[in-house]
């Protein structure tokens, strides 16, 4: 590449967070693996993996990903997990609104308490499931703009849009 330019290696803490069942996990075991677990089960506390991807420039960017547990009984433990993050992954599932509620309850927490500088994602996730839609594109899309975040669909299941979701993400970073 030009000159003086050095390819750079960034090591990125990324949190992801949303409802129980949303497709978290699915998201990341396809994302790190490549593969799609319909049995997945539900996150207990949080689990962690990283995958590292090369962007165009030459540039690395290892994620070292928190998975955290949706369920509400895990709520009080997610400041652990996004405390200084980087990136903050906040999932829906386009068939339930109930989810994409509790996805503006943490981009809502997340401003309060998460850091200054934080990269946000808003994913609506299981966009394979087109005929049980219950979420609008344009609902997403909205909400994301107004509060500063990038906006993608994804599907763990086919994987549409997920080495997307990741690539955006490191081209956002300050
Ligand atoms: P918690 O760990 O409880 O917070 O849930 P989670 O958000 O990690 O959900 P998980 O990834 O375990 O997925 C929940 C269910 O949704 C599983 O049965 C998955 O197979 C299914 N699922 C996940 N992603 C997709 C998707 O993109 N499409 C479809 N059709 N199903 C999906
Ligand atoms: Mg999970």
């Amino acid at each position: 590449n030009g000159a003086g330019q050095d390819a750079k290696n960034l090591r990125v803490k990324l949190v992801l967070l949303g409802d129980s069942g949303v497709g978290k996990s699915c998201i990341v075991l396809r994302f790190v693996r490549g593969q799609f677990d319909p049995t997945s089960k539900v996150t207990v506390g949080a689990s962690f993996l990283s995958q590292t991807i090369a962007l165009q420039d030459s540039t690395t960017v290892k994620f070292e990903i928190w998975d955290t547990a949706g369920q509400e009984r895990y709520a009080a433990l997610a400041p652990l997990y996004y405390r200084g993050a980087a990136v903050a992954v906040i999932v829906y599932d386009i068939t339930s609104p109930e989810s994409f509620t509790k996805a503006q309850y943490w981009v809502k927490e997340l401003q309060k308490h998460g850091s200054p500088d934080i990269v946000m994602a808003l994913v609506g996730n299981k966009a394979d499931l087109l005929e049980k839609r219950e979420v609008a594109v344009q609902d997403g899309t909205d909400y994301a703009e107004k509060n500063g975040m990038f906006f993608i669909e994804t599907s763990a299941k086919t994987a549409d849009n997920i080495n997307e979701l990741f690539e955006e993400i490191a081209k956002r970073l300050p």
